[in-house]
């Protein structure tokens, strides 16, 4: 296959041809930084939200779901510190007039750096063979160690004035490290400015009773003001979960990479309440949960990694992402984060509402701490399509694209096609699909030649061809075609279900 940036571009192509994801407003030139999800991008999507909610919720006894408004009241957002912290410090290029993240400037600069040590140790790992020893030539050779020291500085530099918000000195770091724009290649920036990343908008008819109210940026605080709500009336007893999928918006700065940053995006959000104290041990456990959930989805382990968060959020003691290796590099799919009782004891304080527990065991009362596991749904998308995305050689000379979805993720589970367009065959294909579309979804189509029916449900990703021929007219048997191996099997209609249905199985 190409180089990473090709495949990209090419699995963005192949989204769009195949009726996955859509830009936002095509028509009018597209919306950046929206996307829509098309005929079969919507089936995925709702596969990956159902796996989902089934693990978190169906499966855990202790855990219950919410789907919160996305309108909330505006004081949530002083309270949560999003009014006041939800901040990217942005830079202009006064050239290119384009706007970037200025902390972004600096860590695409340490990763250039971290790429010379890389092309250093690749260097001496030829020169050496066998015998190299990785570890020991990066804590020894001079050149890598002077380029580790000059990353510590540079991190030092910029978090500590991210940190006291001294924005006159990440201009400082960008203009000392000489950091050029990308498109200009010129060094003339204009000042580093806070810019809020929440969308707002008027709620209220009449401009005087209007008030400005925000579209949340995350689905959590929907969970914390509900905690009382759903801990009464579900009778819930301390550790339990509440689950949401929904919406979020942020006014990303850099908004780029096709679905992986959006300005409107979707989360499935869990927090755990737990009793204060225990919260590092439940920690380890949703991140090994979550690493699970991932794993047993059939994508192998080498495409994920923990990444220990160095600077943490305002309201965290302890977090990690799980990264996954999308066509651009390991980037965060997933955010575990202990998030102490900052929220709760924060709206207990906005609201003047005692929110506490009650834990029977200990006769005292608290107020809980929270666990989050946080994970993007498009970007879980994105990680399964640049997964499944495979271009193959085949005996015959040809080519073909075939999306290796996990089965049971996949859009369509069982394509019914009638080998040609007479003789009884559509009508005996459409039974057969009658009798399968109860079970999952199932495609039926009767134009083309079989060979380019079986190539366009390649691309879609579905396990499963059934053909109708002749001969099932007079043995009530079909010709079943398997996705990846292409292997094709005559069975009874009668088995079909079984089939299908043990390949769904995960
Ligand atoms: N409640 C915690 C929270 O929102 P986050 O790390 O800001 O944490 C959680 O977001 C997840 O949401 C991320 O790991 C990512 O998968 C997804 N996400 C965040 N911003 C996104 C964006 N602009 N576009 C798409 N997904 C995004």
């Amino acid at each position: 296959m190409a180089n990473n940036e090709d495949k990209f571009k090419k699995i963005i192509a192949h989204a769009k041809e195949y009726g996955f994801v859509f830009q936002s407003s095509e028509i009018y030139d597209g919306l950046a930084a929206a996307y829509d999800y098309g005929q079969y991008g919507v089936e995925l999507k709702n596969n990956i939200k159902n796996y989902w909610w089934k693990s978190m919720v169906q499966f855990h006894e202790n855990i219950v779901g919410l789907d919160a408004a996305i309108f909330m009241h505006p004081t949530t957002w002083k309270a949560s510190g999003h009014v006041d912290a939800f901040n990217d410090p942005m830079i202009d290029n006064k050239d290119s007039k384009k706007r970037y993240r200025a902390d972004v400037l600096v860590e695409d600069h340490i990763a250039k750096i971290e790429a010379k040590n890389d092309k250093d140790v690749e260097k001496a790992a030829k020169r050496f063979g066998d015998a190299f020893d990785e570890a020991q030539f990066r804590s020894t050779n001079q050149r890598i160690l002077d380029r580790e020291k000059e990353i510590e500085d540079i991190k030092s530099r910029l978090y500590s004035a991210m940190d006291e918000n001294r924005l006159d000195d990440i201009k400082n770091l960008i203009e000392d490290l000489e950091i050029a724009c990308p498109i200009s290649g010129s060094r003339n920036w204009t000042d580093v400015r806070q810019f809020n990343l929440m969308f707002s908008t008027e709620m209220g008819s009449t401009a005087e009773g209007a008030s400005k109210i925000y579209l949340r940026p995350e689905t959590a605080q929907g969970i914390f003001v509900n905690y009382l709500n759903i801990q009464k009336t579900g009778r819930m007893k301390i550790p339990f979960g509440i689950a949401q999928i929904g919406k979020a918006f942020r006014n990303e700065i850099v908004a780029r990479q096709f679905i992986f940053r959006m300005r409107e995006f979707e989360q499935m959000e869990m927090q755990f309440f737990v009793k204060p104290g225990e919260e590092l041990k439940w920690f380890d456990y949703w991140k090994n949960e979550r690493m699970k959930w991932h794993l047993n989805m059939g994508i192998p382990q080498s495409e994920y990694r923990f990444h220990e968060h160095e600077k943490l959020a305002h309201y965290a003691n302890a977090a990690f992402d799980i990264e996954f290796n999308f066509p651009m590099g390991f980037k965060e799919l997933e955010g575990i984060h202990s998030r102490t009782d900052f929220d709760l004891n924060a709206h207990q304080q906005y609201s003047g509402k005692k929110i506490q527990y009650f834990d029977p065991e200990i006769n005292e009362s608290y107020v809980p701490y929270v666990v989050e596991t946080s994970i993007g749904l498009d970007r879980t998308f994105l990680a399964v399509l640049s997964y499944a995305y495979n271009e193959e050689q085949l005996e015959d000379g040809s080519e073909r694209v075939v999306m290796r979805i996990p089965p049971f993720l996949a859009p369509i589970k069982a394509a019914v096609l009638p080998l040609v367009k007479k003789d009884g065959l559509p009508e005996k294909a459409m039974e057969i699909f009658d009798s399968l579309k109860n079970d999952y979804m199932c495609f039926y189509e009767e134009k083309d030649s079989i060979g380019k029916r079986y190539r366009r449900q390649d691309a879609i990703g579905t396990p499963y061809c059934i053909t109708v021929d002749h001969q099932t007219l007079e043995d009530n048997s079909v010709t079943i075609r398997e996705r990846d191996r292409m292997q094709q099997e005559r069975v009874g209609i009668e088995k079909i279900n079984e089939i299908i249905n043990n390949r769904l199985k995960h």
